[in-house]
């Protein structure tokens, strides 16, 4: 656990800048695409409250767990967030397991607002200009459809000037892409036991 998380702040938190932006008190709006075990969204959140600074977080997932499989994982507890820990997997009771296509909404306080985009990445339509993309779909070999150039195009056209997309891969296939979409596209080095990741940024 303590793995997971310190690769996800490292990739995403730190290397999108979010975390910079944060602290100098910047709301900041995040997409990510793949939202699986809420990690990257409790920890952003967890950010969030430490500098009293506003997200507005937008997630793209097809498969969204249940309360008691989110719950299981424990992450808001390892980061002592067990309040809205408590408030998001209740906030999950209220729907089906299978919760079907939609968009559906989480605010906690004045901080923190989620909104879930629930159905195939492919097809949502997030509204409006994003600082910062955390691009955690599965491997490109098993979630192709997710790092392909027109994907990639769709992201970089909802990226505000100067936003920042951070992703684990290091692929040369997934560098051209992000390029080819028109992104200036960065290695970074990787979290520990990970040389490389990239990070790519549309130009003011
Ligand atoms: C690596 S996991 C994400 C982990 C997550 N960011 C976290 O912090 O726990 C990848 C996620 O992408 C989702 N996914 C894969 N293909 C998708 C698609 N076409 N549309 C939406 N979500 C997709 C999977 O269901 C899975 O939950």
């Amino acid at each position: 656990m303590h793995g997971a998380l310190q690769e996800a702040r490292h990739v995403f938190l730190q290397e999108s800048l979010v975390k910079d932006r944060l602290s100098e008190g910047h709301r900041t709006r995040i997409l990510e695409v793949g939202f699986g075990l809420a990690l990257n969204f409790l920890m952003t959140s967890h950010e969030a409250k430490n500098t009293s600074t506003a997200i507005d977080y937008v997630a793209l997932e097809c498969n969204l767990l249940n309360a008691d499989q989110l719950r299981k994982m424990q992450y808001a507890n390892f980061l002592n967030e067990y309040s809205l820990g408590d408030r998001f997997y209740r906030w999950r009771e209220q729907f089906p397991d299978d919760m079907g296509p939609g968009v559906y909404e989480f605010q906690d306080g004045t901080l923190i607002k989620l909104t879930l985009l629930v159905g195939d990445a492919l097809r949502a339509e997030p509204e409006g200009y994003f600082d910062a993309i955390y691009l955690d779909a599965f491997s490109p070999d098993a979630n192709p459809e997710l790092w392909t150039v027109d994907f990639l195009k769709k992201l970089a056209g909802l990226m505000a000037p100067g936003g920042c997309l951070s992703t684990y891969s290091a692929k040369g296939a997934v560098r051209r892409a992000l390029k080819e979409a028109g992104l200036d596209v960065i290695k970074r080095p990787g979290p520990p036991g990970k040389r490389e990741m990239l990070v790519a940024i549309r130009r003011a």
